[in-house]
């Protein structure tokens, strides 16, 4: 499949995902430098409190899930990514995991006192009903936090442009399903920006909407409260 525009079918994802799924993690560290386990941390500090029972949508190879564990919460990772969940499965036999879609969450109303997704919204086909599905999830007064690529301004934009525009995508071609290498920048390019994301956080209900950047401006872990 080529993977150029930065949108993708929700099959498509999913299919891109079990291709890369070996190579995830690896991949992970060498674009951050090492930083996205920092910045995972802050994520779960962020929004959850100890005996929270917390939803760590799109989970993938489980890292932010582990990180809210960590920081005490009772947690289930959700994907549609078998081979994903299968390396999450791998990090932890305490967290519940649980093969899923993000757009038809497969729980209750007010099931979750947290939730968390990282580098996860970007992917979603339907933006706002993964918003809206993660405001019903979580009871009134739960915290919801949201970490994501986006577009730096000023100074860093053109090292951005090269990394992300060039590097990214050559690493990729040399590893296996090496398209979805190429479809990363194209889908951060299309996704919203900071100010835009929190307008439609308010918009599916969240309130207290703030967010803060990483890295100059590169991730953005942004916050709201459901209800
Ligand atoms: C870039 S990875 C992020 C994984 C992990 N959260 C992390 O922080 O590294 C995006 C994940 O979202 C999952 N995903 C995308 N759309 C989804 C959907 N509709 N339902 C469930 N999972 C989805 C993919 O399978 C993939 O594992």
């Amino acid at each position: 499949m080529t993977v150029e525009a930065g949108t993708l079918p929700a099959e498509g994802v999913r299919a891109m995902f079990d291709r890369i799924a070996p190579v995830y993690d690896a991949m992970n560290r060498v674009m951050t430098a090492g930083l996205d386990g920092r910045w995972r941390r802050e994520t779960a500090s962020a929004v959850v409190r100890p005996g929270d029972r917390v939803l760590d949508s799109c989970c993938g190879t489980g890292d932010l899930a582990v990180a809210c564990a960590r920081a005490g919460g009772t947690v289930t990772g959700l994907d549609f990514s078998e081979r994903m969940l299968e390396r999450a499965r791998r990090k932890s036999g305490q967290i519940d995991w649980v093969q899923g879609d993000a757009l038809a969450l497969p729980f209750e109303d007010d099931s979750f006192d947290a939730a968390t997704v990282g580098f996860g919204v970007r992917n979603l086909e339907d933006l706002d009903c993964g918003l809206a599905e993660l405001a019903r999830v979580l009871r009134p007064g739960g915290r919801l936090g949201v970490l994501e690529i986006t577009r730096p301004q000023g100074f860093l934009q053109p090292f951005y442009n090269v990394w992300f525009g060039t590097v990214v995508p050559v690493l990729g071609k040399l590893l296996p399903g090496g398209s979805a290498y190429t479809y990363l920048p194209a889908s951060v390019k299309r996704f919203p920006g900071p100010e835009d994301l929190a307008r439609f956080l308010r918009e599916a209900g969240f309130s207290e909407v703030r967010y803060r950047l990483f890295a100059g401006g590169i991730v953005a872990l942004h916050i709201g409260v459901a209800g």
